[in-house]
């Protein structure tokens, strides 16, 4: 079994801290692979024990926020029976995340994943915000 990190990134910034997430799980020696949405196959997602979601925070400044659209064609495209599957979500905002990843929470739950956890940071904490993904993962 191995996780899986996927990502939307409009401007890089959510990229980067998935490459760095994905550096910090390799060091620690744990089996992973990290890939843009439009690039995950099937097979990808059956293998994943943990899967990992990010996201830029859309929306309208200070309000309306939801993960970006192809974040959320993503989870809308899982297979129905999720049941064995671990997810963690994490977001990149400029202003104000609001509760931007409950609407992918909550489409995953609807297909019986279980949402580990969620962490938002301002793109400026690229570092900090992996740290804290790296931790709940490795937990
Ligand atoms: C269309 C669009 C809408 C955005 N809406 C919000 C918003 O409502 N709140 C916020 O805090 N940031 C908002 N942002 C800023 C992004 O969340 C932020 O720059 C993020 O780190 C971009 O990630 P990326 O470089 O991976 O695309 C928006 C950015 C874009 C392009």
């Amino acid at each position: 079994m191995t996780h899986l990190i996927t990502y939307f990134s409009h401007s890089g910034n959510t990229k980067k801290v998935a490459e760095i997430i994905l550096e910090k799980a390799r060091k620690a020696d744990i089996d992973i692979v990290c890939k843009e949405v439009n690039n995950v196959s099937e097979e990808d997602i059956i293998n994943a024990e943990k899967v990992i979601i990010g996201t830029p925070v859309h929306g309208l400044i200070l309000f309306a926020q939801h993960a970006a659209k192809p974040a959320r064609d993503f989870v809308k495209a899982l297979p129905e029976d999720l049941q064995q599957k671990e997810f963690f979500l994490f977001a990149t905002y400029l202003f104000f995340p609001s509760n931007a990843l409950i609407g992918i929470e909550r489409t995953i739950q609807e297909k019986q994943g279980k949402v580990k956890n969620y962490v938002a940071m301002h793109r400026k904490k690229k570092e900090e915000l992996a740290q804290a993904v790296f931790e709940l993962i490795s937990s």
